[in-house]
């Protein structure tokens, strides 16, 4: 039997995804990986460069920033993976609405998406991991030993997210969110590299209408199926 598994999960925006991959990394003791969190850390360093603010990013600019900072994950007590930005917790900055407005655009640059590539493979040598993301199970890990794609209506997923910023942010309103989750979604369909997909050989989930619980249980019960064969 392998002694180290790879299950992707991906999906658009506040599809439940990260919420159903840490569960299900938790069950299997796996690490979770938030592939999202490297393309906003980025985002987040490009904002505080002041390169969002044109309309083409300065892309020879931004990697030039990105060889000389450093984003890592930092494995906490919990054995969660906190994104930093030297040495920085950055995790609850690169969850505001600012950054959710521009992330897909950084991430439709080709240059942008080969850095974390490496990333993303240098974290998961040698290790078992659940990781979430746009291209997770098409282009970063194709061979994963399983692959799931969780989906949800666009009312169902604005509702969710607005439900999660109106903590921090009081004045953003519904319309809003789902104006940005319409145009993300719309940037990560239809790049030219690594777009959206529903990759070969995953197993699809719309979540509509399932609690996170119904979810994550139906997918143990897939993956003990398959791991287990
Ligand atoms: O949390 P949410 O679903 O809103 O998004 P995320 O997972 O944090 O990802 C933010 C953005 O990064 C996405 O809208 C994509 O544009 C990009 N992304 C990507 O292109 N490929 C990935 N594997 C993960 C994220």
């Amino acid at each position: 039997m392998k002694n180290t598994f790879v299950i992707t999960i991906d999906g658009p925006s506040s599809s439940g995804k990260s919420t159903i991959a840490k569960l299900v990394a938790a069950h299997y003791k796996y690490t979770y990986i938030d592939s999202g969190s490297i393309y906003r850390a980025i985002t987040f360093l490009a904002n505080e460069n002041k390169l969002l603010n044109s309309k083409e990013i300065n892309v020879n600019f931004l990697i030039n920033l990105l060889e000389n900072n450093s984003i890592s994950f930092f494995n906490n007590s919990k054995n969660q993976n906190i994104i930093t930005l030297n040495d920085v917790d950055i995790e609850d900055e690169i969850r505001t609405s600012i950054i959710s407005n521009h992330v897909s655009r950084v991430a439709q640059i080709d240059r942008i998406r080969n850095y974390v590539f490496e990333i993303q493979k240098k974290i998961s040598k040698d290790k078992s991991i659940v990781m979430d993301g746009r291209d997770i199970g098409s282009v970063v890990f194709p061979d994963a030993d399983v692959k799931f794609y969780i989906d949800a209506s666009l009312k169902v997923r604005a509702k969710r997210r607005w439900n999660d910023l109106i903590v921090n942010e009081k004045n953003i309103s519904l319309n809003d969110v789902t104006n940005d989750l319409f145009n993300r979604d719309k940037i990560d369909v239809n790049r030219k590299i690594s777009p959206l997909v529903v990759p070969h050989d995953s197993i699809k989930i719309n979540t509509d209408n399932f609690t996170i619980d119904q979810v994550v249980h139906k997918m143990i019960k897939l993956i003990d199926k398959k791991i287990k064969k």
